[in-house]
């Protein structure tokens, strides 16, 4: 028999027995703050038991993903190690609500055993409670006495977590024969796997609460659970899960990829942690999990990153968990149909991981490096515990690493400070998973409120005003009869038309109002299914509970509302046409005044994307295409292409919401009749809200011409302030940056000029013959600042002939002064020299023997000018 085989048996049996087949429900369980993941087949069925959720059917059977790695059941440090340990792992299990019991429990599971699965009955116990004398007679009718064990609470009475439903419970163990353990003390007795349990009856009779109490459920039941990997080995008669056809083609994909044999990669334990976390991976990622630092992404992670380390071993050092995934999914696509629409983001999620994970094994190593250095200045031989817990919680750096690293570096480390950290952090991770909310804490109050008052009846789709009787009022969780202006209090009343909040609509508030009082409600909400509960704070006035009210529904606030949630309806849809099938939602939250939504997808939106995507949602509005919602199965539902969230529960029934032929979504939300109510989508910001989801947040209705007029005043401002029309203001201030640009080239000329030490101009007077000359050229300057800068030189040189020159500011014309010194002025004249060069910037000059000076036009020509001033002089020395 395959694995599937023996699945789909399983199922048959119990539909043929009356049972009703239900799906899996994600790992992630719904609104169960007390649980990290679905760790069962009852995890789902946890408010049926307890009575507060009814379901159409009181028997019923499933094949249930499971975790167990973190929180109660956590085998995360056994797996690789036994062959029967598992992160992720399937649970096959029967129900019943109230119907049967024990009787029918086990004669059942004897029938499925020995006939169906055709196990041999002389190989099979079982083990009963310890004063469980009703399970212990009714196994006589099958098995002989001396197979039939009483074991205590640690083996026979089943919990699915520190709270919850719970019972005593009976196991079915198979010997698996003297070759597994020939000396085993037996059942109760040993570790060994040579009794191996296989199937768990539990006979649920309580509830236990968070002090510990139990207290009985209103209907003994029966929950069951049978590991699929073991009842797959023991009918395919191997003694390892991983020998069976569930994990056989993903040793066969591993092996290829490091180029090893199958049988050496089964054969280690790097292997097999490789074959089951890749499972859990797969898995947890397809319902919604993604790698982080707390809950249930920090055990992803963790396990991701385990089973990235043992690749190691395995001859992996680049990334290759990502390309594995593939494989699970060829596995378990037939039982899993979604894991096939998500094949891509499962491995692009996987791939940022490992990535990140290497990335955090370098900077580990760095850190080490430096951990080492200090400890051996310290002349300590063993690296703290409470260093290598940093390493391992703050970078993920593994201990074994570390004291490999640490080994080489002559130094110990120690591991049991190491523990010690490590369990400080669990407990406080224990605590903030368990510490649920308020609301949790309220729970027993609305119950009980249900209970007194019926189920909460919504009759908001059709109207947004009803006349009731206020049925209840609470402060804080306790119950008062009446309520006076100035309190704020929770109200009740049924049936209601305020929406309460859920699929990421926010509650709606509005006014409650009685002869004598006004009551401003400001959010509804469902602490428990089939509760609204009114948040309210009384104006004036009194309430009293047994009173007519009137309530009203703030129309406005729900109709924008509305026009946000069919906005972001027809945004997902737009979303999948532009950028491809694999975006899905990954949360949104729906208010009058603004929409988000959060979807997976792998790469940050272009601007032309952007537009794209507005642009055609839109469209979409101007067309004002009919928004319909119908009420049908939600198996049907789901097989019309309506798209389910990913990772969510639904019941048996759910309500579709359909924009023409475009969208289709299950959601309980409030709609706009037309897509045309929408009247206009602005998005305002795209982002990232972790690796792998992006985040957008629009506007609708009228805070989305809102948002146009403030950006338009806003432009009118720019553009009053540039003094230009708004068309143009985008060219004006292109204009006024690039001015400014040059004037900061400007001055950073001059700070440099300013900060060089000036050479000394008199360090560069020449000697021609006999005569001294300074020919120097200026930064751009008046004609009265170059005579000054010329008088200063002759004053400084004494005997000689001082030219000194510039451009004028504007840098329209050039300007030359000449000065000769009294000893020389009779032999060279500064009106001849000046002559002299002053053709050269097309200039004319003229002066005294002792002074003269030129202007021209030809800026570039100023050095030519300075050097032909040398023969000017040379020519009258030689002359005389
Ligand atoms: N809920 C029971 C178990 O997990 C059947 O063992």
């Amino acid at each position: 028999m395959t694995s599937s085989e023996i699945r789909s048996k399983f199922i048959r049996y119990f539909v043929e027995h009356g049972h009703t087949e239900v799906p899996s429900s994600p790992l992630i369980p719904e609104k169960d703050p007390t649980l990290l993941f679905t760790n069962a087949g009852m995890v789902q069925f946890k408010g049926v038991f307890l009575g507060e959720e009814k379901r159409p059917y009181k028997r019923a059977a499933s094949s249930q993903k499971s975790m167990r790695a973190g929180g109660k059941h956590n085998d995360l440090d056994n797996v690789g190690q036994t062959a029967r340990h598992h992160t992720f792992f399937e649970m096959l299990g029967n129900f019943s609500f109230g119907d049967y019991f024990k009787k029918d429990a086990i004669d059942f599971a004897w029938e499925l055993l020995t006939k169906e699965f055709q196990l041999p009955p002389t190989r099979l116990y079982a083990t009963v409670f310890r004063d469980d004398d009703e399970a212990a007679e009714l196994w006589k009718k099958y098995l002989p006495a001396d197979r039939i064990l009483r074991l205590g609470e640690k083996d026979n009475f089943w919990q699915m977590g520190d709270t919850g439903p719970c019972g005593p419970c009976s196991e079915i163990l198979i010997d698996q024969g003297a070759q597994v353990h020939p000396d085993c003390p037996g059942i109760g007795k040993c570790d060994c796997d040579r009794y191996l349990e296989i199937w768990n009856l539990v006979f649920m009779q309580y509830n236990r609460d968070a002090q510990g109490k139990l207290t009985p459920l209103p209907k003994p039941s029966i929950d069951t659970g049978m590991g699929l990997e073991r009842i797959t080995a023991v009918c395919q008669g191997v003694l390892s899960n991983y020998d069976t056809d569930l994990f056989q083609p993903i040793f066969k994909a591993i092996a290829e990829r490091a180029g090893k044999s199958e049988q050496a990669v089964r054969g280690a334990m790097a292997g097999r942690v490789i074959a089951d976390h890749l499972r859990a991976i797969t898995f947890l990622i397809n319902d919604g999990v993604i790698p982080s630092n707390e809950g249930r992404g920090y055990v992803l992670r963790r396990i991701l990153r385990r089973a990235a380390r043992f690749g190691k071993q395995l001859g992996f050092h680049d990334p290759f968990l990502h390309e594995l995934t593939g494989v699970v999914i060829d596995t378990m696509r037939g039982p899993y149909p979604d894991l096939e629409q998500h094949r891509k983001q499962i491995a692009q999620a996987v791939l940022l991981e490992e990535e990140r994970f290497i990335h955090t094994l370098n900077q580990g190593v760095q850190i080490l490096e430096g951990i080492i250095a200090k400890v051996k200045g310290q002349g300590i031989q063993v690296i703290p515990g409470e260093d290598l817990f940093t390493l391992y919680d703050t970078y993920g750096f593994p201990l074994d690493l570390a004291a490999e690293m640490a080994q080489e570096a002559g130094l110990g480390v120690d591991e049991t400070g190491f523990n010690a950290a490590m369990e400080v952090q669990r407990e406080r991770a224990r605590k903030s998973w368990v510490g649920a909310g308020e609301e949790e804490r309220g729970a027993p109050i609305y119950r009980a409120l249900v209970e007194e008052i019926g189920k909460s009846r919504f009759t908001g789709y059709e109207h947004l005003e009803e006349e009731v009787t206020l049925l209840a009022i609470l402060k804080g969780t306790d119950r008062v009869t009446s309520a006076k202006g100035g309190e704020t209090v929770d109200l009740v009343f049924n049936p209601s038309p305020f929406y309460a909040e859920g699929g990421g609509q926010v509650g709606d508030r509005g006014t409650l109002s009685s002869p004598t009082a006004l009551v401003e409600i400001n959010n509804t909400v469902k602490p428990v299914p089939d509760l609204h509960l009114h948040r309210a704070k009384v104006i004036q006035g009194t309430i009293t509970v047994g009173e007519p009210v009137h309530v009203t529904v703030d129309a406005e606030a729900r109709k924008n509302a509305a026009r946000n949630h069919t906005g972001t309806h027809i945004l997902h849809a737009v979303l999948r046409e532009v950028l491809g099938d694999h975006v899905k939602q990954a949360g949104s939250l729906v208010a009058p005044d603004r929409l988000r939504f959060d979807f997976y997808h792998f790469s940050t939106l272009t601007e032309k994307e952007i537009d794209r995507i507005e642009a055609r949602v839109n469209e979409r509005i101007r067309e004002d295409a009919h928004v319909e919602t119908e009420v049908m199965e939600t198996k049907d539902a789901i097989a019309t292409g309506a798209m389910a969230l990913f990772g969510e529960k639904y019941g048996e029934k759910v309500r579709v919401v359909r924009v023409a032929d475009f969208s289709r979504e299950l959601c309980g939300g409030t709609h706009c009749h037309g897509a045309g109510e929408i009247g206009f989508f602005k998005i305002v910001k795209e982002s990232s809200v972790a690796a792998g989801i992006r985040r957008i947040e629009a506007l609708t209705g009228p805070a989305a011409y809102q948002h146009v007029k403030n950006q338009e005043r806003v432009l009118r401002e720019v553009s009053s302030l540039l003094k230009t029309r708004p068309e143009e203001v985008a060219q004006k201030a292109e204009r006024l940056n690039t001015q400014l640009q040059e004037k900061d080239r400007e001055i950073e000329r001059l700070k440099s000029r300013a900060a060089a030490p000036a050479s000394d101009p008199l360090a560069n007077a020449r000697k021609i013959g006999p005569v001294s000359l300074i020919a120097e050229k200026i930064s751009p300057a008046e004609i009265k600042d170059i005579r000054a800068q010329a008088d200063r030189l002759r004053d400084r040189l004494k005997s000689g002939v001082i030219i000194v020159g510039a451009p004028d500011p504007k840098g329209e014309k050039v300007s030359i002064v000449v000065m000769v010194t009294p000893d020389w002025a009779s032999r060279l004249s500064a009106s001849e020299i000046v002559k002299g060069i002053a053709g050269l910037i097309e200039g004319t000059g003229g002066g005294k023997p002792e002074m003269a000076q030129a202007g021209g036009k030809r800026i570039e020509k100023l050095d030519a000018a300075l050097e032909q001033a040398v023969q000017v002089i040379e020519k009258m020395i030689g002359g005389n």
